[in-house]
């Protein structure tokens, strides 16, 4: 499997193999905007060979509930890359985001969200704000394994994984060193969360070691994120898991003032998508109005990302001087600062006549400054010893009083497998729980290897064999407790891998 993220690649090659890139016009405005875009990319000498692809409203329409075709499939996996304008889904159940299922079928692990203020083109409390946010867009919470355990609780699995962060982290540390960027904010919850936000934090600090040319720094993510809403001058490149991701993109582009101008990529191993961040805007489609900068933007990261990164800059520096010459689209437009109302294709024509030119007020793009090509090597595991040293096992139990369960199964150990302490909510109710802690049906009941020699220094925890937690399953059914379900407890190469409970 080819797993480079390959950019810059051109650089070396004859500039004369095009760039083979799917495009897909879009829904509402898509056309509009798409046809603005292509334009300002071809006299910009953008070096790409647009193949056309069909998604959204019309393939939704015809009965296709993903909204994407075959032959559209065909065409993403021989160009590995995906210009697309903004589809509409329709109303209705059984239509599926086709976001989604691009997502998540082409494992497009990064999602990466530029925000930087227009000052006072567009107006925003911070004007010196420019900040990338790149979120993991694979794992977490959002990976939807939920299960309803009890009558009163349900539950949904966080997953973190170390290649998942080591994807993402070194994504992050590679993209600031190829766009000249200068430092990268981690932001975890793991004061909390110690080992899924833990892992993702030491995989942080272990591969920032790699890059001593760039500041690096970790934030708790309420505290981090309530600063970037205050100071998001302060910050660079932000790199984070899936949903603070998702809310910390959403306040970036907000105070940035800049969402309806913003671009998006999502970047796989092998396929990378690029679009605008704004939905189809049905309410102007067809009157030829809308703001193609959206679309721009993410023009220009897309070149970036194939190694035409001096012409990403020649576009996004014309773009930058028509904001300033003051010809605005309709969505933009105030008096006193715009020049001019224009039109879709006024406002290309009029960046398409600024393509020699560089902004005088507004910062200068200078994506060609960066050093080298991205680059993600491919994942080696490696090999730790695995112990198992108990289960926590997770009992629908409908009883009031934490002591009456605890007693009963304290009486019914498989030989070396003891219980330990029973919690609820995470909090221990048993031995010694607190009169105060309110209790739900759903209990986690520990059972741990119990060490026969009673003088190690650690006499819990000891390792066993999974036929005794087989034989304390058995025993518990047999005795009319309602398993709910279990997890293992392990040491890798003697180190605990589950958390202790609260209290414990
Ligand atoms: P929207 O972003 O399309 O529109 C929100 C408001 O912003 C509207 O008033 C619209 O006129 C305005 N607007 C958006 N883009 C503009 C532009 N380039 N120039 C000028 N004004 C612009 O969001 P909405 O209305 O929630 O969604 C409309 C459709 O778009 C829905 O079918 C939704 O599913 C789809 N959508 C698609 C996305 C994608 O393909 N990536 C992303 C978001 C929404
Ligand atoms: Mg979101």
């Amino acid at each position: 499997m080819n797993t480079k993220v390959l950019i810059k690649k051109n650089q070396g090659k004859s500039v004369n193999t095009p760039v083979k890139v799917a495009v897909a016009m879009g829904d509402g405005i898509g056309p509009e905007i798409m046809k603005a875009t292509l334009r300002i990319m071809e006299a910009a000498g953008a070096n790409i060979q647009p193949d056309f692809i069909e998604l959204g409203e019309k393939v939704y329409l015809s009965g296709n509930t993903s909204g994407i075709d075959t032959n559209a499939w065909e065409a993403i996996n021989n160009n590995k890359l995906i210009f697309k304008a903004p589809i509409t889904t329709p109303q209705g159940k059984g239509y599926k985001s086709l976001n989604v299922t691009l997502r998540k079928s082409l494992g497009l692990f990064a999602n990466v969200r530029p925000v930087s203020a227009l000052h006072p083109y567009v107006p925003t409390n911070f004007p010196d704000m420019d900040v990338v946010i790149i979120r993991e867009n694979e794992e977490d919470l959002y990976a939807g394994i939920e299960h309803r355990q009890t009558q009163d609780v349900v539950q949904c699995l966080k997953l973190i994984t170390r290649p998942g962060c080591e994807r993402i982290v070194r994504y992050a540390f590679e993209y600031a060193k190829a766009f000249g960027r200068k430092k990268v904010t981690c932001m975890v919850k793991d004061n909390i969360m110690k080992l899924t936000d833990g892992l993702f934090h030491q995989v942080f600090k272990e591969i920032s070691q790699e890059y001593p040319e760039i500041e690096n720094e970790t934030q708790i993510i309420d505290i981090g994120s309530a600063r970037l809403a205050a100071k998001p001058e302060n910050y660079d490149v932000v790199v984070t898991a899936n949903l603070y991701g998702d809310i910390i993109s959403d306040i970036a582009a907000e105070i940035g003032g800049s969402v309806g101008m913003a671009g998006s990529a999502n970047i796989g191993r092998n396929v990378a998508m690029f679009e605008a961040i704004h939905g189809s805007a049905p309410d102007i489609a067809g009157q030829g109005i809308a703001n193609p900068s959206g679309l721009i933007n993410a023009a220009v990261a897309m070149l970036a990302h194939i190694g035409q990164p001096e012409v990403g800059d020649k576009i996004k520096n014309a773009w930058l001087t028509t904001l300033e010459q003051g010809f605005h689209t309709a969505d933009i437009h105030r008096e006193g600062v715009s020049a001019q109302k224009v039109n879709t294709q006024e406002f290309a024509d009029k960046v398409i006549g600024n393509l020699d030119q560089l902004p005088e007020k507004l910062p200068i793009s200078t994506l060609a400054n960066g050093k080298g090509i991205v680059h993600i090597p491919d994942y080696v595991r490696k090999q730790q010893e695995k112990e198992l040293v108990g289960v926590d096992v997770f009992l629908d139990w409908q009883g009031k009083d934490p002591n009456e369960l605890g007693d009963a199964l304290s009486e019914i150990g498989v030989y070396r497998l003891k219980l330990k302490m029973i919690t609820n909510r995470g909090v221990k109710v048993y031995p010694k729980g607190l009169k105060e802690t309110y209790c739900t049906d759903h209990w986690r009941c520990r059972f741990v290897g119990v060490e026969a020699k009673i003088d190690r220094a650690e006499p819990e925890y000891a390792p066993i064999e999974f036929e005794q937690v087989v034989a304390l399953l058995s025993k518990l059914n047999y005795l009319g407790y309602d398993v709910i379900k279990t997890e293992n407890l392990y040491k890798f190469d003697g180190k605990r891998g589950f958390s202790l409970g609260q209290g414990e």
